[in-house]
């Protein structure tokens, strides 16, 4: 049998803009999507058992199939001769936004390269798993399945003239607290990602503007993230969300966890990942401020993850 496992990841600064080369900001959780691959005698069969997936995971199922050929084609394998069982499980919860797809693409390309005794780098994992994640994202930038492979805190920008993209570890003073908050609404991730690039192209003028401030902020974000000036970081999150709330990737349901966990004193909070539904995300530096936003998500009925920023890997 072979394992594989791959980061969850939530996204900082920079998401839908970086599809367009603007660079961002994404952090590992730790929390991993954990893959197990067995050669078996027909068709490809996914048992899906992780935490929170169900609704998630049926969504999903025809995008996760695609995903699967796509990365054994990738792996110069055909899949109409491949027979594998595959179980996905782990401790990253299936919400939208937290990257599942990618983490389980990392996880299973990883567990079939075992199984076949494959030798892969982690560069050819991410290249797979970018395959991969086009049956999610249609055109996706790339940052999620670089941030499940490598983990960590990762700035990165993706080379729009189709060569390598520009991946570079950043490294804060110590790891800090923050919440995912889940609307409960699985997302469509590769509509919310066309529907931006059909209002770029009709709205060029204040798209582009909106673009600017998007690249500008997420040079800011890294400056504040690597001088740890924490409130900055979050200032610098809520202007984010106010941009991804103007290029209309933000719902009432993500907008309402963000002002709940501002209100109850997040230093910055956003949606994360591809919005219309999905997570959002609230910087709460310290333990005593993170159960106090995590707890006032919980008691209106919202499932969170607590975690942190800036874990380093391995
Ligand atoms: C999804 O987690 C992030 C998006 O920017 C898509 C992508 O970058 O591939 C919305």
């Amino acid at each position: 049998m072979g394992r594989g496992s791959g980061f969850g990841k939530t996204i900082l600064f920079g998401e839908h803009f970086v599809v367009h080369g603007v660079p961002g900001i994404a952090s590992a959780v730790d929390s991993a999507a954990e893959a197990e691959v067995k050669k078996s005698q027909k068709g490809i069969n996914v048992t899906d058992e992780r935490s929170g997936a169900k609704g998630y995971a049926e969504k999903k199922k025809l995008q996760q199939l695609e995903s699967i050929e796509r990365m054994l084609a990738a792996m110069s394998m055909d899949p109409k001769k491949v027979a594998i069982d595959i179980w996905l499980g782990g401790n990253l919860p299936g919400f939208s936004g937290l990257g599942a797809s990618a983490a389980s693409s990392v996880a299973i390309a990883r567990a079939i390269a075992e199984e076949f005794n494959i030798d892969l780098p982690d560069e050819r994992i991410n290249d797979i798993a970018y395959e991969a994640e086009k049956a999610y994202a249609g055109n996706p930038s790339g940052i999620d399945n670089t941030a499940a492979t490598f983990g960590g805190l990762i700035w990165f920008k993706k080379n729009m003239g189709g060569g390598s993209n520009t991946i570079e570890q950043l490294s804060i003073r110590e790891p800090v607290e923050i919440v995912i908050g889940n609307t409960g609404i699985v997302a469509n991730t590769k509509a919310m990602v066309a529907g931006v690039a059909e209002r770029k192209k009709q709205n060029p003028e204040k798209y582009d503007a909106i673009f600017g401030q998007a690249e500008k902020l997420a040079h800011e974000g890294r400056k504040a993230l690597e001088e740890f000036d924490l409130r900055k970081v979050g200032e610098l999150m809520n202007e984010n969300h106010r941009l991804l709330q103007e290029i209309e990737v933000s719902c009432k349901e993500l907008d309402y966890l963000v002002d709940l966990a501002r209100e109850q004193g997040a230093f910055g909070a956003k949606m994360t990942g591809g919005g219309g539904g999905g997570c959002m995300l609230a910087l709460t530096p310290g333990k005593d401020l993170q159960e106090k936003v995590a707890s006032a998500m919980e008691d209106e009925g919202f499932k969170v993850l607590r975690t942190k920023i800036g874990i380093q890997k391995g």
